[in-house]
């Protein structure tokens, strides 16, 4: 088959890592393997228009909200030429690719992994039209696979609602290369589970997660690092299922610590939580002891906290973030988010 010309339009959405992914191998290959919860509400939307030209290499004019967005570009080729030798057809089209955000953008909340997930869907999408009889399956895990090369943890917001990236002995099917649906049943204590995300610091990131995962490198608790990831995703993956949820805090908590701590300990070391974080941090603690809600934290790597708990304590827990957490965040902001089921065609 071929195509002139055309337009698609695909939204995907952030990801929360629950076990981290930090330090990879050459090849966008993970140092150790991840799970995550997909978003809902935070999300990139691409428009990808493509016309057939004659010659040339790889060509895109790129928007964002409309208007040529030159900074971005760079980024575009590098992962242009990375999945070039696995769409044939790339240096065939010009593209002129149209993103938004539906978070504010500079929040601090990384647009990487909705924005090249959103654009590899779209990149299958006009694969598949020439190729109409490939299987959802494949189509779905070549759109991760792509979404790897463009940055990591893309490749877990193709699909919803526990993503598992990384080999794991004990998780079926699981890749290095792409992002798999978690092959377990989600325990109904996770149905509809909320991420209210605090926006702590909307500046620009210290450290780029590129430089980031180079650390570690020669890092001196890599090893151990990596090992414990195993076997957290192992104690994790039973907590999705059973639906224990003093479990799931220690495990979610004691990743998000131990990620900073990698951080912490790097040459050359970086400290990305700022005071408000662990103002929020012992206030969740608190407020936990004193009512049993069971409200935790995540982070990524920044100042912002995740704060993720179950849909039955919705109004408990908006309250005290309200009346507590918020003085803690830039201008108030926060963003309230839930699980979600990943990219959808619009
Ligand atoms: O996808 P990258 O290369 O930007 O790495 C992101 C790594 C963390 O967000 C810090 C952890 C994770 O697993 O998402």
């Amino acid at each position: 088959a071929s195509l002139a010309r055309g337009t698609f339009t695909w939204s995907a959405p952030s990801n929360i890592a629950l076990v981290k992914y930090w330090g990879k191998k050459p090849g966008q290959i993970p140092a150790n393997p991840s799970v995550s919860f997909t978003l809902n509400h935070c999300k990139t939307i691409t428009s990808l228009a493509f016309e057939k030209k004659t010659s040339g290499g790889h060509s895109f004019d790129l928007l964002f909200e409309g208007q040529p967005k030159e900074d971005f570009k760079p980024k575009i080729q590098k992962f242009f030429a990375r999945i070039d030798a696995y769409l044939p057809f790339l240096k065939d089209y010009h593209f002129t690719i149209d993103t938004r955000n539906t978070f504010p953008h500079s929040s601090g909340i990384a647009s990487s992994a909705s924005g090249m997930a959103a654009l590899a869907m779209n990149l299958m999408q006009l694969e598949r039209a020439l190729n109409p009889e490939m299987t959802d399956d494949y189509f779905y895990r070549k759109a991760s696979f792509l979404a790897r090369l463009g940055s990591g943890s893309a490749c877990r917001s193709i699909r919803g609602e526990v993503v598992v990236w990384g080999n794991h002995a004990d998780t079926d099917g699981s890749s290095d290369l792409f992002g798999v649906p978690f092959p377990g049943t989600l325990h109904e204590n996770f149905r509809n589970y909320q991420d209210t995300i605090l926006l702590v610091d909307k500046g620009e990131k210290q450290v780029s997660s590129t430089v980031g995962h180079e650390l570690m490198h020669g890092h001196p608790y890599a090893t151990q690092r990596f090992a414990q990831a195993h076997e957290n995703l192992t104690h994790m993956s039973r907590v999705l299922e059973s639906g224990n949820l003093d479990e799931f805090i220690k495990i979610a908590e004691s990743e998000a610590l131990t990620l900073h701590a990698m951080m912490m300990t790097s040459m050359p070391y970086f400290i990305l939580m700022k005071p408000n974080t662990l103002e929020i941090i012992n206030r969740i603690w608190k407020f936990r002891r004193e009512t049993n809600i069971p409200v935790c934290f995540t982070l990524d790597a920044g100042a912002n906290v995740h704060v993720l708990y179950p849909e039955n304590d919705i109004a408990a827990v908006l309250q005290f973030i309200r009346n507590e957490l918020v003085g803690y965040c830039q201008n108030g902001q926060y963003i309230c988010d839930t699980i979600g089921f990943g990219a959808e065609k619009l």
